[in-house]
């Protein structure tokens, strides 16, 4: 069984599980029910495949995602756990809790996923259809809601299908139970809140504080106060790099690196992260990067450099 061409949607089975870890082994991009919202899901250690989940969205800006992974021992192996992380992961998961934890060195998590950040965020779904496909691809998938960018949250898979286009692979398995995004907590601090309400954890941690206004419910691009920054100065739009310069390149503008010798934006978005921390850990003193173009995935390009540029 693959995806049919017109409209690719298949129904919860073994079947359209496997063909849906087919998708997502070959680098592509599902929208799959988790009990909160439809995801649009690919492989969290591809930074093509997570370049492909924000090309589809239309996101003008690159937020962290949330990796989903089957169990705490998968967690674990990607993010450090201290007490209070265990205790609400053996209380709510699986289920709708997301913990943002210090990612592990060599976990091997695309640094798109984490925005270029040293923590990630994770959760252990409860969804019968999510936990098939991360049995089934054997991958950590990382996976914002399926609604393009500035859309209301899908928990039909008709609701994707009028968000995303016609294009996207939809596995169909009905309604979702919450229809409200999961709860998000660093520490013992509420991100954003969600299913798994602020007694449920205070029930298991003794207290819990709510977070700081904006850096949590990212609606808006740009919004999240921790970005990755690179600490030297970045000029943009650059063709030919002064001689204490770090070049980042593009197509025909060759660099000490490049985002895309080919000149593709998913490429380039793919790289985008990597490249701004080897720039970074560069001798030069100051950083440059090429044009890019800003149609498509290449507006979320060109509004995280600018941030870069700008702090
Ligand atoms: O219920 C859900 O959580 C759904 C389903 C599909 O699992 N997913 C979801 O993902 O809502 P998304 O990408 O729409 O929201 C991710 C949120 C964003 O607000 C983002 O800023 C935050 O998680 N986030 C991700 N990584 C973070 C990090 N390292 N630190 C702080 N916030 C982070
Ligand atoms: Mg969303």
């Amino acid at each position: 069984m693959t995806f049919p061409a017109n409209d690719p949607t298949l129904s919860f089975s073994p079947a359209a599980i496997r063909a849906a870890a087919a998708v997502i082994g070959a680098d592509g991009i599902v929208a799959v029910p988790t009990e909160t919202v439809y995801g649009l899901a690919a492989d969290a250690t591809e930074p093509q495949a997570v370049a492909r989940i924000y090309a589809a969205k239309g996101r003008p800006s690159f937020n962290p995602l949330i990796v989903h992974v089957p169990d705490l021992a998968a967690a674990r192996e990607l993010a450090e756990f201290d007490a209070d992380a265990l205790a609400l992961a053996e209380a709510f998961w699986p289920g709708p809790l997301t913990l943002v934890r210090p990612l592990r060195a060599g976990a091997g998590i695309a640094s798109l996923v984490t925005a270029g950040l040293d923590t990630v965020a994770i959760r252990v779904p409860r969804h019968r259809a999510m936990q098939a496909l991360l049995a089934a691809s054997g991958r950590p998938l990382a996976a914002p809601s399926a609604n393009a960018s500035g859309g209301i949250s899908p928990t039909r898979a008709a609701h994707v299908r009028a968000s995303l286009g016609p294009a996207v692979p939809i596995l169909d398995d009905g309604a979702t139970e919450a229809g409200l995004e999961s709860t998000i907590v660093a520490g013992r601090t509420i991100l954003r809140p969600g299913p798994v309400t602020g007694t449920m954890l205070a029930k298991v941690l003794g207290s819990v504080e709510q977070g700081p206004e904006a850096p949590a419910i990212v609606t808006a691009p740009g919004q999240l106060a921790s970005h990755y920054a690179p600490r030297k100065p970045l000029r943009l739009n650059v063709t030919e790099a002064a001689a204490d310069e770090w070049l980042i390149g593009f197509g025909a503008v060759e660099g000490q690196d490049t985002l895309s010798a080919i000149g593709d934006p998913v490429e380039a978005a793919a790289r985008l992260f990597d490249a701004l921390h080897r720039a970074d850990a560069s001798d030069p003193p100051r950083l440059a990067v090429a044009p890019i173009p800003v149609d498509g995935i290449g507006e979320a390009i060109n509004d995280r450099l600018r941030r870069a540029a700008t702090r």
